[in-house]
């Protein structure tokens, strides 16, 4: 697949793919192109069993500046009931492989909400994070009230959300949006790190754990402890989980095929 708004490298390490936001004069800003193509590798990458986590980072100056205002600023209402470009997002939440998102510089709007689409964010210490889409008349639309909310907190969220306040890195983890922050040279070394280590599991295991998290997000308690327990015992049905328990038993290292 070619790509014109990212790069893609399906092997950036073992079982690691990796994709790269490549608008770098506009800050990575997200048009409606870029965010297509980030779905269809998602699409692809999904179906593909030697990866079994993926990194989306914006590389080390800007993670992105939000969607692209100049594509925006003429639109009403009703073009974009028709563009319909939340379906988008919506396919991009659905994927089952992990993604990790490696944010360093700013991550603004549709950018921080496509951080906050990923399972988990690794920042850099030159990493901001805001919704400052009140400053140009409008809100955010891609998860921005919802996602941070749940993250950050009613208070935090709805000042970030009302007056369009960034927040550095080390709040952004003191706040729960962020697992970790560390220098910029090692930002994407530290995603790989952590991607080697949900890698080296049962990649059926790690589907079924991640969707039962994000389900937390989604169901009442009862509910979200029904479909966690029912992921448990599919697990069961896994080689995976056999050889994990068998290779404790033995004292090695299991050996997973995602079978
Ligand atoms: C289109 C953008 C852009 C954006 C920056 N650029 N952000 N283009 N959409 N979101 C472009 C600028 O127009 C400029 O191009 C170039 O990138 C460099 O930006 P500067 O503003 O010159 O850089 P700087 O002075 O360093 O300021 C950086 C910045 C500022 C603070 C990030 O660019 C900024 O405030 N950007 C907008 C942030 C924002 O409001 N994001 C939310 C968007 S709405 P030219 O060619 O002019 O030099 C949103 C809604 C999501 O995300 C809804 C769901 C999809």
């Amino acid at each position: 697949m070619a790509f014109e708004f990212i790069k893609v490298n399906p092997q950036y390490d073992k079982h690691i793919g990796l994709i790269e936001l490549n608008r770098p004069k506009e800050l990575n800003a997200l048009n409606r192109q870029l965010m297509l193509e980030i779905r269809d590798v998602l699409r692809e990458w999904d179906e593909d069993d030697n990866i079994r986590v993926v990194i989306l980072t914006g590389g080390e100056r800007v993670f992105a500046a939000g969607a692209d205002i100049k594509q925006m600023a003429d639109a009403t209402a009703i073009s974009m009931l028709g563009i319909d470009q939340f379906s988008t997002w919506d396919q991009i939440k659905k994927t089952k492989k992990p993604i990790i998102a490696a944010v360093s510089g700013f991550a603004l709007g549709g950018g921080c909400e496509l951080a906050m689409t990923c399972d988990l964010i690794i920042a850099s210490e030159t990493a901001q994070f805001g919704q400052p889409e009140i400053n140009i008349g409008t809100m955010p639309g891609a998860g921005g009230t919802q996602r941070l909310t749940r993250a950050v907190g009613k208070s935090l969220a709805m000042e970030m959300v009302l007056t369009g306040r960034f927040i550095t890195a080390e709040e952004a983890q003191r706040a729960g949006l962020v697992v970790r922050v560390v220098p910029v040279e090692v930002l994407l070394a530290e995603a790989v790190k952590t991607a080697k280590q949900i890698a080296a599991k049962s990649p059926i295991a790690v589907r079924l754990a991640k969707e039962s998290v994000n389900n937390a997000y989604e169901t009442t308690l009862d509910e979200g402890l029904q479909f966690e327990r029912k992921n448990f015992y599919l697990t069961f049905a896994s080689e995976d989980q056999k050889e994990g328990m068998k290779a404790f038993v033995e004292k090695r290292a299991p050996d997973f095929k995602g079978r």
